[in-house]
Formats: structure tokens, sequence, C-alpha cells
């Protein structure tokens, strides 16, 4: 069943439905650059064309109805998915199109990787390494650095997240939110270029949440690394974020400054559904 009735052009159907001004930036200045990306899931034409910029060190928010694409657009990123079409750059570097079966050993991402972070809604913590020992692991076996050095930057980190007092515990002695907040620290332990974020706090109760958020948004302030955030969360990206992408049935429809996005969208697709959700 066509996912988008009654437009024809199945290929790059976005085309046909938006403008991409705002979507492009000088590439030189821009850690990610989409241009007409296209992704299907078997029948199921998932992206539709996307052409957007992700600019050095801002903090852009992607947001829109359940599922617009926004997972997707973001697994690209760090190869967790494959386009089928168009290009992508990452930190300067083209990507391939290819199977992601091929890719996990594959030094090309294992490298690329290294400069990207994932925060997942899950925590996706080891449940048998404390939360130091979670942080601390991927600058030594991925980086090689001392285990000495590893844990110290590990305990300044667990300071940043307000978790100092919560080294040796185990995640399943830790709160959701405590939870996300060393996954977040585990994710800069990498010091990573690029920072991506899928729902970080939709599994958690909003005084969890309230927590988390809180970290965002110092991360947002420093704008000393690119984020892309997906997320429900609108009074965070009104703020904190730099620009706003509203994504729908897997095309940009509108993106520009946040608070511009959000408060007075002008594609009628993004005014109808923050209208809803606001
Ligand atoms: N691995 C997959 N196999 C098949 N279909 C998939 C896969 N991943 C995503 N999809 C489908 O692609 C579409 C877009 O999914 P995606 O997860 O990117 O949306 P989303 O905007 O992140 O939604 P949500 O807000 O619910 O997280 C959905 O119809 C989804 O069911
Ligand atoms: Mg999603």
């Amino acid at each position: 069943m066509p996912a988008h009735p009654g437009i024809s052009a199945r290929v790059g159907w976005c085309r046909s439905i938006l403008t991409t001004m705002g979507c492009e930036a000088d590439q030189a200045t821009s850690s990610v650059v989409f241009r007409d990306v296209t992704k299907s899931f078997g029948d199921l034409e998932v992206l539709g064309g996307v052409t957007l910029d992700v600019r050095r060190g801002e903090v852009l928010a992607l947001l829109g109805p359940s599922g617009g694409g926004k997972s997707t657009l973001l697994r690209l990123v760090n190869g967790l998915e494959i386009r089928d079409g168009g290009s992508l750059t990452v930190l300067d570097t083209d990507i391939p199109l290819g199977e992601p079966a091929a890719r996990p050993a594959d030094p090309f991402w294992t490298d690329l990787r290294r400069r990207i972070g994932f925060v997942f809604q899950a925590f996706h913590l080891y449940p048998h390494k404390t939360a130091l020992e979670n942080i601390a692991l991927a600058p030594v076996e991925v980086n090689g650095q001392s285990v000495d050095a590893a844990r110290e930057r590990a305990r300044t980190l667990l300071e940043r997240v307000d978790l100092a007092n919560k080294a040796d515990a185990y995640p399943r002695h830790l709160s959701g939110g405590q939870q996300q907040r060393v996954a977040i620290a585990r994710a800069l332990a990498m010091d990573p270029e690029i920072l991506l974020f899928d729902e970080p706090t939709s599994a958690l109760d909003p005084e969890m949440s309230a927590e988390v958020i809180e970290v965002l948004r110092d991360l947002a302030a420093r704008h000393d690394r690119t984020l892309m955030v997906v997320t429900h969360e609108y009074g965070f990206a009104r703020e904190a974020a730099d620009r706003a992408a509203f994504l729908e049935d897997g095309c940009i429809l509108e993106v520009g400054p946040a608070r511009q996005v959000l408060e007075a969208p002008e594609h009628p697709r993004a005014k109808a559904f923050f209208q809803r959700v606001l």
C-alpha cells in the first residue's frame, strides 16, 4: 500500500512538496550533509529525498509525527542504516552505499563512529559494569587510553551529569534518569564531534526527564559539538536548539530557527502538528 497516496513520483517525492530553502548551508561549515537522500525498508518508502545540512556546532532538533522517519534519518548518520539513494557526507567523509551486514567490523565505520556518539531512548548500559566502568570502557578499548586516564575522565564526566556519588553503582541500582545520564557521559567520554540523541527522555517520567533535559541544555549551551536531537520535549527544542526541522512522511517540510518553527510554523502540516501537540 502506498505510504503517500496522491504523490505519484515515488522516489524523491519530497521534491514535489517542499522547497529546500533553509535546508542548505555552506557545506564547508556542515557536519552532516544530506542531499536527496532516500530510504526504503522493503516496499515501505520511508525517506523521500531529504536535503539538509547540519552545521558544525549547532543544535538541531528533529520533530514530527510518529513514523515520519526521524530515527531513520539519525541512524543513517552513524551507519546503523544505509540509504538507497542521494548523497550523504558526515564529517567531510562521503558515505558509500552498501550492505549493512558488511559493516560492523568495517574499519571505515569503526573510525567514523569514534567521532559520533549515539544516545538511545533505551539506555543500553552494560549491566555487569558500574557507571564508571561503562564510561571508561570505550576510551580504553577503542581509543587506547590508559585505564587511569579513562577513569579519571569518567569521574569528571560523572560530576558533570551530577552523578559523582554513583560511580560504583551498577545500572540496575540506578533510576532511568540516572542511567540515561550515565549513557550521555559515556557518549561524551569519546569526545565525539557529533552527538545523536533519539528521544533520550521518552522512557522517563517527567521528573527524570527534567534531570536529563538539564544535562542536554548544558551540552547545547556549550556549542562545542554538533547535536542532532529527536525529541518530543518541545520546551527544550524551542529554548535550547538553534534550528528545528519538521519531518513528516519522510520529508522535511520546514526547517528554520527553532523558536520560529515551533511558535510560528509556515507549512500547514507543521502548523497542524504543533497546534495538536503544544
Ligand atoms: N528496520 C525497519 N524495518 C522496517 N520498517 C522500518 C524499520 N525501521 C523503521 N521502519 C519504518 O519506517 C518508518 C519510519 O520509522 P522511524 O522509526 O524512522 O520513524 P520516527 O519518525 O522515528 O517515529 P517515532 O516518532 O515513532 O519514533 C516507520 O513506518 C517504521 O515502521
Ligand atoms: Mg523514532
